[in-house]
């Protein structure tokens, strides 16, 4: 007899139906999965079988032993162990070991792994599968229950939550009703609950880095930060996310699947709410931070989406690392290769990275001189390539905090206080993206100035006869790329919104400029 019972495929961060046809005939004992499995779904069988014999049914009865598999489309490459659950379910059914009609079948999709002893356990990438299934007006969808709350993010669709194979079948057979389940944490107060490391209050001095730091929130602009050892800059970088906007719904389902995807959701941690901090280790392979590999999977770049990607000690990756990144940062996204074509996965994120000025760490110093040779200096700073400097807005020189300011009892703005006035100038990009089309039906919105592309800065970014003449005199004194003025642009688009203004004055292209050409004189 033939069942079918539906499930999903991931690709990349979007989903496609898959339907598992199960077909059990009378004949010489085979079992077979077909439809481009990988090797994880071919030891399903064995997990299936076990799982079957444990919750107490019979695996095959009869002389019925002939068992095909078939995951449909067979054109997709089929990942994990999500259709355990789907196949045991199905075996039951094509064997006749179920005999019952179950009406809401139909209608539903199956996913999860299962244990030998016939548990459900938490299975990675069911967020996409989830929103994809109420896009085609699947009503129900049954899956682990440590996969319940991360699912229920989605409304509109009856997420069943499962103990086990048994827990499926008894519920069917109307003998152990599981109720669907209702996400009790209410998504605003578990914002609320939000905890940052570092708060800005504790940070003494550095007002003016505090500052470019607070226009890199409001307008999700790139930093480098350059200043001798110990001038607060890894301190500075790790404070960062607690003045950023707490996460929308829409945010938190993008970068919740992502993690989904990359397995990386605890089963206690089932939402992404605090926007992700990447500090992603100086020996990181290139395929680490921006994605890929055999089976491809998401990158660094895109599990920092909506949050910040800082790289410590900057010189110190590897070249190749830097050269590979040019393109997530221009773009926002990143395309990884798969069998069939590409994946795209979103990387829209802060950079920030923070580097000392030579090897020594001391070229420039107030107080201690620089032992480096100029050849020595030169190296170091090689390291870091025009290009990607010129993808960077902020480019800021750490000094080293004084003393008495260190040792004083002053307590600085708080966090809290400088996150309202970026979430005010967040707001005012809300409104001015809204209508904004997106660049494809898959793409992620635009949220931030950072974002714009050459037409949006063209629409939201006049500047006025003086702007223009200071703008010229800036490029013309600096030599900046065509890249450079765009970028200039958008930073003060960003100031102007800090302070409400809906034109961008020459005072904001003034400290955006500043922002861009403090390093370039002193040090590159
Ligand atoms: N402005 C400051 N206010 C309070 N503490 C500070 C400040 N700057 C530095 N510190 C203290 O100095 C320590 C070292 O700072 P941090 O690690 O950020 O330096 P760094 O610039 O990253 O140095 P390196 O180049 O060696 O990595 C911090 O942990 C903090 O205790
Ligand atoms: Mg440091």
């Amino acid at each position: 007899m033939l069942a079918k019972i539906l499930s999903a495929v991931n690709e990349g961060l979007e989903s496609r139906l898959v339907e598992v046809e199960i077909d059990v005939s009378p004949g010489f004992p085979v079992f077979e999965i077909v439809g481009l499995p990988d090797k994880a779904i071919s030891e399903s069988k064995e997990r299936v079988r076990s799982a079957i014999v444990n919750s107490g049914f019979r695996f095959l009865r009869g002389n019925r032993k002939r068992l095909i598999i078939n995951l449909a489309p067979a054109d997709i490459k089929k990942e994990g162990s999500v259709y355990d659950l789907p196949i045991a379910f199905g075996i039951l059914k094509a064997s006749e070991e179920l005999t019952q009609e179950f009406d809401q079948v139909k209608d539903s999709l199956f996913v999860g792994e299962l244990s030998l002893n016939g548990e459900l356990r938490h299975t990675k990438g069911i967020l996409p599968m989830v929103i994809f299934a109420k896009q085609k007006g699947i009503k129900n969808i049954y899956l682990p229950e440590d996969n319940a709350p991360e699912a229920s993010l989605v409304d509109g669709v009856n997420i069943y939550p499962l103990k086990s194979l048994k827990n499926l079948i008894f519920h069917l057979l109307n003998q152990e009703k599981i109720e669907p389940f209702k996400s009790s944490e209410n998504f605003k107060k578990s914002l609320c609950k939000i905890k940052y490391e570092n708060d800005f209050a504790y940070i003494k001095g550095q007002e003016f880095i505090k500052r470019a730091l607070e226009i890199a929130a409001a307008g999700g602009h790139n930093v480098l930060m350059i200043g001798s050892p110990g001038a607060g800059k890894t301190l500075l970088a790790r404070a960062l996310p607690s003045i950023l906007p707490l996460m929308n719904k829409e945010e938190v389902l993008e970068v919740t699947k992502i993690y989904s995807v990359a397995g990386l959701l605890k089963p206690n941690e089932y939402l992404k709410i605090k926007r992700p901090f990447r500090s992603p280790h100086q020996t990181t392979s290139d395929v680490a931070i921006v994605g890929g590999g055999q089976v491809p999977h998401p990158g660094e770049v895109s599990l920092a989406h909506r949050g910040v990607l800082f790289l410590d000690e900057l010189a110190h990756f590897k070249r190749t690392v830097l050269e590979a990144l040019r393109q997530p940062l221009e773009d926002g996204e990143i395309s990884v290769a798969r069998a069939r074509g590409f994946v795209s996965y979103p990387a829209k994120f802060i950079l920030i990275a923070s580097m000392n000025p030579c090897p020594c760490g001391y070229f420039g110093d107030s107080q201690k001189e620089c032992q480096c040779s100029a050849g020595e200096i030169l190296r170091y700073r090689r390291k870091i390539s025009g290009p990607f400097l010129d993808r960077i807005d902020l480019h800021l020189d750490v000094p080293r905090v004084k003393i008495d300011k260190l040792m004083g009892e002053e307590v600085a703005e708080s966090s809290k206080e400088i996150r309202k006035r970026v979430e005010r100038a967040r707001q005012l990009q809300a409104k001015r993206f809204a209508g904004v089309k997106k660049k494809s039906k898959k793409a992620v919105k635009t949220m931030t100035n950072s974002e714009m592309t050459n037409v949006q800065i063209k629409r939201f970014c006049e500047i006025d006869k003086a702007g223009e003449d200071l703008l010229k005199r800036a490029i013309e004194k600096f030599t900046l790329s065509a890249r450079a003025y765009h970028r200039i642009l958008k930073v003060s688009r960003t100031i102007a919104d800090l302070v409400g203004s809906d034109k961008i004055k020459t005072e904001h292209l003034a400290e955006a400029i500043q922002y861009r050409t403090q390093l370039d004189e002193n040090i590159f």
